[in-house]
């Protein structure tokens, strides 16, 4: 399976690096495809709202959004790769999943796989209820099926 993460810390060696270097180690080990998406370190703009793109794109901002598509919608499988960053995803995260909106047909339409890799500094028991809340709801969403979390 062709699997794409899409890398969102800022920290190319910090602790999301090292849960998505593993989740890359093992899924290639079982004969996976993995490519890794460094979007902290790609030129991306916030979606402004104007749905020019009709949900199906192409999108009136001409970046590297076009890359995301690209993949994501030739992979069978996207791994969300985030620091914990007050409770949710990180903003360059949450940049892309709000881009989805100029492709939001063609996800809807390959029903990937997905899963979620995050790492925190708190250890309260509530510590990812918002982000995990958040996940499974742009899950059931866009049509993904969830196959696990992964909180550090
Ligand atoms: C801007 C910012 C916001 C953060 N917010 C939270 C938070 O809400 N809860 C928490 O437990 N840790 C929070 N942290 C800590 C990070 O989630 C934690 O240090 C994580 O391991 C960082 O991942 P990285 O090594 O990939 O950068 C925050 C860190 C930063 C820089």
């Amino acid at each position: 399976m062709k699997i794409t993460v899409l890398f969102a810390s800022p920290n190319k060696n910090g602790s999301t690096a090292i849960l998505t270097d593993n989740f890359k180690r093992g899924a290639e080990e079982n004969g996976h495809t993995v490519g890794v998406l460094d979007v902290c370190n790609m030129n991306i703009h916030p979606c402004i709202g104007c749905v020019r793109c009709g949900y199906e794109g192409p999108c009136v901002q001409k970046d590297d959004n076009a890359i995301i598509r690209h993949e994501l919608l030739s992979s069978d499988m996207v791994v969300f790769a985030t620091p914990l960053y007050y409770y949710g995803m990180s903003a360059q995260l949450k940049t892309v999943v709000d881009r989805f909106c100029a492709y939001n047909s063609g996800l809807n339409s390959r029903h990937l796989s997905s899963a979620l890799l995050t790492v925190a500094w708190n250890a309260d028991d509530w510590t990812f209820e918002a982000l995990e809340a958040h996940y499974k709801t742009l899950v059931r969403y866009v049509r993904f099926e969830d196959k696990g979390m992964v909180l550090g």
